[in-house]
């Protein structure tokens, strides 16, 4: 886009809902398509507005109205050692960050999937990142992202599912709280929808280095988004997905109740297969009269599930067979990390998308890939004749995808992961970041704090997630580029 010549628009809105300017500068005859699209982004964001202070009563409304009439803080929260809400008056408290000086070089290497940072910044390694770049990538995202001085500011640009970008902001804030006054200054805009938005066809040739740098949770080989943890490290609250420090305790739990060789010897599936054709395709190879493909699939009803205090849908309650499926949603699935972690083999459809840590596992080693063919089911019940002929080779397979996500999927890791992406980032950028107008300083003490939490669990989930205290250690060393 073009400055001046096309639609430029400009919504400083941090709350949807709020009263919301917006300016256009309009080149004659676009006038109406100006209209038409403001009209469409207001129309939007009331409609989110509506549904989202529904489910989190009025977050973001009582943080705008918090920011038109800034209190003082009197009670000094002790960061990063307590936190209590009754403490707080919603307000970030003044004396972060503590920068804690007594860090000793760290001897662990980072996990190997930490090279694709490297790749994912690939792009822009050579003429940097301008502001006019990361401008641009306002049209895809959800929320712009401002780190300065070891504060963080966020400007929301338009809505997203649930309440996906608010543990996203929750999980930078508990960065900042692992690695005070370590995270470099920064601006970046983040997209939290399922889709990858930046087309690698969209910005070759001559366009090669004009490409929006935009965060999003996963890519694919035709796109370049950088890819970042998504929300359900911190937690998802709708379907009661606890954060992920927790549900790997409790993972590694459930794999205790049976025995591999115990374990029925079927490959399960449970899940959502409305989000995608390929998965609607893979319930034909259910079980049925006809045919046994050693398969069996189970449809996750959140719905019913919800009423019923999600007692059925406890991710470790569900190791108990001997194979697993891994197949893709929409594009990448949370869901990956849960399957891996079972002890039992998985059989990975092989997947288009992939997310951070992903790109690392390896085929045979990590688990047993199955391409997507009109062949699928058959492949499936192979693979399981297979694993239960050579039960111990696929018991190894099991335990060492499951050993993989226990020491290299760590919370410890994913937050090195998200610091070296930062601080990678921050520096190919050509400009000094600034607070923008209309973006607002948010902490973990505002952020948990708020009344609306009470529902859906978010407040028990960031109380859960949130980062007790500061590491003393430095962050893993990261792998060369390749
Ligand atoms: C919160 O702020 C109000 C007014 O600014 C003050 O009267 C009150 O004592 C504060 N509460 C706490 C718990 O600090
Ligand atoms: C939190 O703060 C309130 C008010 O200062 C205090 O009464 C309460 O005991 C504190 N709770 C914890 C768990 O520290
Ligand atoms: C697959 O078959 C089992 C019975 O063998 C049934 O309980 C289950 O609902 C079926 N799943 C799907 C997705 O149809
Ligand atoms: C797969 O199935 C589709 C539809 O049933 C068919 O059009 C296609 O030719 C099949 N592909 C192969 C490789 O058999
Ligand atoms: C598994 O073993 C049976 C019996 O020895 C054999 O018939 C079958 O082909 C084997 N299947 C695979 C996939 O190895």
């Amino acid at each position: 886009m073009e400055k001046g010549t096309s639609v430029h628009s400009v919504f400083w809105f941090w709350s949807q809902g709020a009263p919301l300017s917006g300016y256009f500068s309009i080149s004659p005859g676009k006038r109406w398509a100006s209209t038409t699209i403001f009209v469409f982004f207001f129309v939007i964001s009331f409609v989110y507005w509506i549904d989202k202070s529904a489910l989190t009563g009025n977050y973001f409304f009582r943080t705008f109205v918090n920011t038109l009439s800034p209190k003082k803080s009197s009670a000094q929260v002790e960061f990063p050692f307590k936190f209590n809400c009754s403490n707080t008056n919603l307000t970030c408290p003044t004396n972060h960050p503590v920068r804690i000086e007594k860090a000793e070089s760290s001897p662990v290497a980072c996990p190997e999937y930490m090279r694709w940072i490297h790749e994912d910044l690939r792009p822009w390694k050579s003429a940097g990142i301008t502001r006019d770049m990361v401008e641009r990538g306002r049209d895809y995202a959800t929320f712009r992202l401002v780190i300065v001085k070891g504060k963080a500011y966020v400007e929301q640009i338009r809505g997203t599912f649930q309440t996906r970008d608010i543990f996203s902001i929750w999980g930078i804030l508990q960065l900042l709280r692992l690695y005070p006054g370590k995270v470099p200054d920064l601006e970046l805009m983040f997209v939290c929808g399922d889709e990858t938005v930046v087309k690698k066809r969209d910005h070759q040739g001559l366009k090669a280095t004009s490409a929006p740098p935009v965060f999003n949770y996963c890519e694919d080989d035709e796109t370049l988004d950088i890819v970042f943890p998504d929300w359900s490290f911190w937690g998802w609250p709708e379907v009661d997905i606890k954060p992920w420090g927790t549900t790997l305790e409790a993972l590694k739990e459930g794999n205790k109740k049976i025995k591999w060789k115990d374990r029925k010897p079927y490959a399960f599936w449970k899940g959502n297969p409305y989000v995608s054709q390929k998965r609607v395709e893979l319930m034909k190879c259910n079980r049925s009269n006809k045919n046994d493909w050693n398969v069996r699939l189970y449809i996750q009803d959140w719905g019913k599930e919800s009423k019923h205090g999600f007692k059925n849908s406890k991710l470790e309650d569900q190791c108990t067979h001997r194979y697993k499926i891994y197949i893709e949603g929409k594009t990448w699935s949370v869901s990956e990390k849960y399957i891996l972690a079972c002890n039992s083999m998985t059989l990975l459809l092989i997947p288009q998308y992939h997310d951070f840590f992903t790109r690392s596992l390896v085929p045979m080693q990590h688990y047993w890939p199955i391409k997507i063919t009109n062949d699928t089911c058959r492949d499936l019940k192979l693979a399981v004749e297979w694993g239960n002929n050579h039960t111990d080779k696929a018991q190894e397979i099991g335990e060492a995808g499951s050993k993989f996500i226990q020491e290299k999927l760590k919370m410890d890791f994913v937050y090195d992961y998200m610091f070296h992406l930062l601080s990678e980032y921050s520096k190919l950028l050509k400009f000094e970041p600034t607070i923008p107008v209309g973006a607002h300083e948010v902490c973990s003490e505002t952020m948990a704090c708020q009344e609306g939490n009470k529902f859906w669990r978010i407040k028990n989930f960031m109380v859960e997630s949130m980062v007790k205290s500061p590491r003393n250690t430095l962050p893993c060393t990261m792998p060369p580029t390749l």
